[in-house]
């Protein structure tokens, strides 16, 4: 979640979505926990430490997200949920038992449906085999968990605090203890990480039984430590040749595992894909709680006030916490739909295209940046998949 929030349209006081939207087809809920031990070096995620905090305390997030649950029944009903993602900030600096009961809230007021999905994200530093089965035990089904790389100089340089070994004993633990769904982020092109370390780090995949990997190239963030180090020449980020060629060992090593690459960045076993992500890629309706939180129903976008205060407060006197909203027209959601579902292996309905943008699909499959299977339009070439999309788009 980027620290920049759109400016888009004032979103009315009591919630309420535009007359007739409708909130029909599958639904999840995404909650934002806004805290962190530490910042990393790299990250400008909506999250804060205890000293940036001033004092407002997790009892005021937990009353606050509570509140905002109320307010999203109110507005969408009694809703089913497929999937439940817990995000951050890191979810589990929140006690075990709080994020439980959290997610006994996010329950109460929204089913989940059989066989849901219920993600946490994890930091190495912040579970230990107990917290793990207490989430186990409490519902939870999925876990993140942030290694980002095991060797110990990338760590340093992204400021991580947990040692290289503990995000592979996290990952373990985690599946000791039952969990159906384990997954691994990865960062890959921070400076000074040769193609060795970057197999090393993917060789971890292959110490634990997770199901899911999610590989970012390291973004310079305006504004982070990083950035701030980079500027002043300090740190040297590799040119987009080392980039390419790390995002290809990836997709070596993890296809070589039995891995698909099912979205750009992430790959999976048979079964392992992450639903609540595919719910985000295919379009689906969810509602953001917390700090910042994105929210897409019908059509209709809104996302929270970015501080933690400044939500808790509106949540408090009584009205919605969503700063701005837009509410998208029918040509927006087609080109929403070009973007997001051309990042995935299963392609674009052909029929969401234009008929100049068909026309214009042959050329790009002689080129072999594009294929089309029945009747839909994959990418070939992911490395060049913004590119490819340019030229297909009115
Ligand atoms: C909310 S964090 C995951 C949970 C936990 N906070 C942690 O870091 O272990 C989500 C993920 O975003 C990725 N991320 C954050 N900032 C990034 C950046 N500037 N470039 C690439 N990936 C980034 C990291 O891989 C991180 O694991
Ligand atoms: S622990 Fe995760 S969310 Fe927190 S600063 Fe680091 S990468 Fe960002």
């Amino acid at each position: 979640m980027a620290s920049q929030l759109p400016d888009g349209d004032p979103a009315p006081s009591n919630g309420s979505l535009p007359a007739g939207t409708s909130t029909n087809g599958p639904f999840s809920v995404y909650v934002h926990v806004p805290f962190c031990r530490t910042r990393c070096g790299y990250c400008d995620f909506n999250t804060y430490t205890a000293a940036e905090l001033g004092g407002l305390s997790t009892d005021t997030f937990l009353d606050a997200a509570r509140a905002e649950l109320d307010l999203a029944s109110t507005v969408v009903g009694e809703r089913q949920v497929q999937t439940v993602f817990f995000g951050g900030g890191t979810p589990t600096m929140l006690p075990a038992a709080e994020l439980v009961a959290l997610l006994g809230a996010v329950r109460e007021r929204f089913p989940l449906a059989a066989g849901a999905e219920v993600t946490t994200e994890a930091n190495p530093d912040s579970v230990d085999q107990d917290y793990l089965a207490a989430l186990r035990d409490g519902g939870f089904t999925r876990i993140s968990m942030g290694l980002q790389s095991v060797v110990p100089h990338v760590l340093a340089t992204l400021d991580r605090t947990h040692t290289p070994g503990r995000g592979v004993e996290a990952a373990r633990w985690a599946a000791d203890v039952g969990f159906e769904h384990v997954s691994l982020d990865l960062i890959y092109g921070t400076p000074g990480e040769s193609v060795d370390d970057w197999r090393a780090s993917l060789d971890a995949v292959t110490a634990v039984p997770v199901d899911h990997v999610s590989a970012y190239s390291l973004i310079v963030e305006q504004g982070t430590r990083l950035a701030v180090r980079v500027r002043r020449g300090e740190l040297a980020m590799p040119d987009d040749d080392d980039l390419a060629d790390k995002y290809l060992v990836a997709d070596e090593r993890l296809s070589a595992l039995g891995f698909h690459n099912y979205e750009t960045s992430n790959w999976a076993l048979p079964g392992g894909e992450c639903r609540h992500n595919l719910a985000y890629w295919r379009g689906a309706n969810w509602w953001g709680i917390g700090p910042g939180a994105h929210s897409h129903v019908g059509g209709v976008r809104f996302w929270n006030r970015k501080h933690p205060r400044a939500y808790a407060q509106a949540l408090a006197s009584g009205v919605s916490p969503a700063q701005g909203r837009e509410v998208l027209t029918d040509d927006e959601r087609r080109v929403e739909r070009v973007l997001l579902e051309l990042r995935l292996a299963e392609g674009l309905p052909l029929d969401v295209l234009t008929p100049t943008e068909r026309a214009r699909v042959p050329a790009l499959e002689r080129e072999g940046l594009v294929g089309v299977e029945g009747d839909r339009l994959v990418v070939r070439r992911r490395l060049l998949a913004d590119g490819i999309i340019c030229d297909l788009l009115d």
